[in-house]
């Protein structure tokens, strides 16, 4: 392997800040997708075609005609998310950089160099399986434009197995592929106490506070005890089997690891009856991400704000359906403002949690490429994130295979985030091995 080329041309990749949720990006993220149209047909692919938009198109192709062996369909994401804050990397997110043995930039590990990973594993004079790929370019802004083509064209998900590498390891040594992914609300809740922001001084004491009572009602959605207070949300909720738990317990996890070397704080929160990686897995989530209004510049400024906004988001377990909790959230939030606030939500995007079954061949030859290759085979593992478009990619009945080659602490979405070499060399040989696997078996 000419690591030394392969890292030129990652880097390269990596340097095109395509941040998906910012429209200043958008001509970024229209050259990601020229990098990746042109890396696949530097792969000998056919019909690579932009679709869907001309700022955020998904990358489709098809690969070399491989007569007999099954299609593979791969899925990745070249858009990331914000840099910022941005003072906090040692090396700024889009000039990727090399410290002790780990490449440091934006979309590193997610997802850009997972996708990268999963390209070079294919060896263009043999590619032994008929590849099919969608990559697309809004995954961290709720993946509408892939939504609407697989609406439009359903065919396109048509693969006897598909691959999604936007993961990681369970642990340093131990690779995993997921059975479900949480699904995702997300929403602005915005609450209004008076027509315009009022002097603290004349009204201070009479008047409603915008901030305030948006304070009060948050932390009415979620006490302190973890529990979030929306009727109903719970009640959807599938406990996993009592085999599931028991096999978490055999995973390579750590309580006490996962607070002072992952979050890095003093305490952990959340429904103490449940173990962490039931809170993690298979518990849904109310987070408030960012509060906007009132007066938060430089200085002093005695207001009475008459608006403030939060923007929070909810993950979502299996069995629980996207638009039952957005009907359950703004109920909530309509029966818990007082009567002097006008509140109301707002939903930007979301995702329905996806739920795979992993016995069948695809994941056996997955197994034994890992094995092959690091020794280890695959573990059957929960995810926490989401990825919008898994449960339409399953639709046609193709197992989807959740994996990735990332390590817990690569800091998705946070400063400094990385991928360890050594995790990118060992996954284009897995997944060199398991396109050989798969094109060696009779058409699935
Ligand atoms: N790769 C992540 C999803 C992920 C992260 C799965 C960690 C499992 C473990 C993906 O790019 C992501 O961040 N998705 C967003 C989706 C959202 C913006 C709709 C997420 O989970 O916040
Ligand atoms: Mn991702
Ligand atoms: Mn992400």
């Amino acid at each position: 392997m000419d690591q030394e080329r392969l890292l030129r041309e990652l880097n390269e990749f990596l340097r095109i800040p395509s941040v998906s949720t910012l429209p200043a990006h958008n001509q970024d993220c229209r050259a990601a997708a020229e990098w990746v149209g042109a890396e696949l047909r530097r792969l000998g692919c056919h019909d690579v075609a932009f679709l869907g938009s001309d700022t955020h198109p998904v990358v489709w192709a098809k690969g070399p005609d491989v007569p007999g062996a099954p299609t593979l369909l791969i899925y990745g994401h070249y858009d990331v998310q914000p840099p910022d804050p941005l003072a906090e990397w040692t090396t700024p997110p889009f000039e990727p950089t090399q410290r002790d043995g780990k490449l440091y930039a934006r979309g590193s590990a997610d997802d850009k160099g997972q996708v990268f990973c999963l390209l070079k594993a294919i060896d263009p004079q043999n590619p032994r399986v008929n590849f099919r790929f969608l990559i697309e370019g809004e995954e961290e802004y709720g993946s509408k434009v892939l939504f609407d083509l697989l609406k439009r064209e359903p065919q396109r998900v048509r693969a006897d197995a598909v691959v999604v590498a936007d993961m990681s390891y369970v642990a340093p040594g131990w690779p995993a592929v997921y059975t479900t992914l949480r699904g995702l609300c997300y929403a602005e809740i915005t609450v209004r106490t008076s027509k315009t922001d009022l002097h603290s001084g004349e009204y201070g004491g009479a008047a409603p506070n915008a901030h305030e009572e948006l304070a009060r009602l948050l932390t009415r959605l979620k006490g302190a005890d973890g529990k979030i207070n929306i009727p109903g949300l719970y009640a959807a909720v599938k406990r996993p089997s009592k085999a599931e738990l028991a096999a978490w317990k055999k995973l390579p996890f750590n309580e006490k690891d996962f607070l002072n070397k992952r979050v890095q704080g003093k305490g952990l929160v959340g429904l103490k009856k449940y173990s962490v990686l039931e809170r993690l897995w298979a518990l849904p989530t109310f987070e408030i991400h960012g509060i906007l209004g009132g007066f938060t510049g430089e200085g002093a400024k005695t207001v009475i704000p008459a608006a403030a906004t939060a923007k929070v988001s909810m993950r979502l377990v299996p069995n629980q359906k996207l638009t039952t909790v957005q009907r359950q959230l703004a109920a909530a939030v309509k029966r818990l403002a007082p009567k002097h606030v006008t509140a109301s939500v707002q939903f930007l995007h979301g995702a329905d949690p996806a739920q795979i079954k992993v016995d069948s061949l695809a994941f056996t030859l997955l197994d034994q490429a890992f094995k092959k290759v690091t020794g280890r085979g695959t573990v059957p593992a929960r995810a926490g994130g989401s990825i919008p478009v898994v449960p339409a990619l399953a639709s046609a009945g193709a197992p989807v295979i959740l994996t990735g080659i990332g390590l817990p602490d690569d800091r998705l979405h946070a400063p400094n985030e990385k991928l360890d070499l050594k995790q990118l060399w060992d996954g284009i040989q897995v997944f060199r091995t398991f396109y050989e696997l798969l094109g060696a078996q009779p058409r699935m």
